[in-house]
């Protein structure tokens, strides 16, 4: 008990550190409301299709998402085929991507289309290119839902965040200077940062007939990166009702049976 506490001091100090420690202003992350949040949440399906649409064409020409394989998209409602139609597209580099792979009989590297179940394959051969290409690393996706303060949240804001006019609360803090060579985002630990703000109206066309608006892209793509960090959470909250349900049917037999036991004794 005494550990739990102390846990939860040190986890509340750890958070209240990180918002307050820069005394920077952000204001409070951007209401959204997620199909996956809550006890009954569940993904949706066709806003995970949507997400991944614009991971694949927008944020997949800088950021990785190594944890993943092609076949997890089957969890999307990709077909098989449609599954190897996608990985062929890409491909990767033996043996540098796959450890313990064979040279070809030259012994020299070769490309090989991937498969279903390679990873998929990150944009830059490595970090050091990545940085090159891009001015700064951009991270990869695979967990950055899991990995910041605020999850799905902080991404989606941070996503919504960038802005042109800087707003007062943070241009008349101390020691704040405008930096031409980055972009400007409200959420932003430090307010600059190397990515050029990606989410705009109609930025990707999708054919489910849902409103492509900025917002409705961001909250798509926010989708399909939790989903990307949390594959298994569908299951995990099915997993969870079945238990619950169990105990409260294993409690009622219990107390039913108590009572036939006990009914005969007399106080
Ligand atoms: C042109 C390259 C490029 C594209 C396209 C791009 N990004 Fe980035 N992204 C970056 C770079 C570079 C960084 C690192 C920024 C830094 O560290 O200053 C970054 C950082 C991020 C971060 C981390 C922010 C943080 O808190 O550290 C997230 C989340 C992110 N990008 C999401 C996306 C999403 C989602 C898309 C697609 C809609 C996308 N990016 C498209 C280059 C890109």
């Amino acid at each position: 008990m005494r550990k739990l506490i102390i846990a939860a001091v040190a986890a509340l100090t750890m958070s209240m550190g990180t918002a307050q420690a820069s005394g920077e202003y952000h204001p409070d992350f951007k209401e959204a409301s997620w199909s996956f949040e809550g006890f009954f949440g569940r993904y949706d399906q066709a806003q995970l299709r949507r997400g991944y649409q614009i991971y694949s064409q927008v944020c997949s020409a800088c950021h990785g998402l190594r944890l993943l394989s092609y076949r997890n998209l089957s969890d999307l409602g990709f077909t098989e085929d449609e599954i190897k139609e996608i990985a062929a597209e890409k491909s990767v580099r033996v043996p540098h991507d796959e450890v313990g792979a064979e040279l070809n009989d030259d012994g020299e590297f070769f490309t090989r289309e991937a498969k279903p179940s390679d990873r998929f394959v990150s944009p830059f051969p490595n970090d050091a290119a990545a940085i090159d290409a891009n001015g700064a690393l951009p991270p990869d996706l695979s967990l950055i839902a899991k990995a910041r303060i605020g999850g799905p949240h902080y991404v989606y804001s941070f996503l919504m965040g960038y802005a042109e006019e800087i707003p007062e609360e943070v241009s008349s803090q101390k020691g704040f200077t405008v930096n031409e060579d980055k972009n400007f985002n409200l959420y932003y630990p430090g307010y600059y940062n190397s990515m050029p703000s990606q989410i705009y109206d109609e930025m990707v066309e999708y054919e489910d007939g849902t409103p492509m608006t900025a917002d409705q892209h961001a909250k798509d793509i926010v989708a399909f990166l939790n989903w990307a960090a949390e594959p298994e959470l569908d299951e995990r909250k099915s997993l969870g009702l079945k238990v619950m349900l169990f105990l409260l049917v294993l409690t009622a037999m219990l107390y039913a049976l108590k009572r036939k036991i006990w009914a005969d004794v007399k106080h």
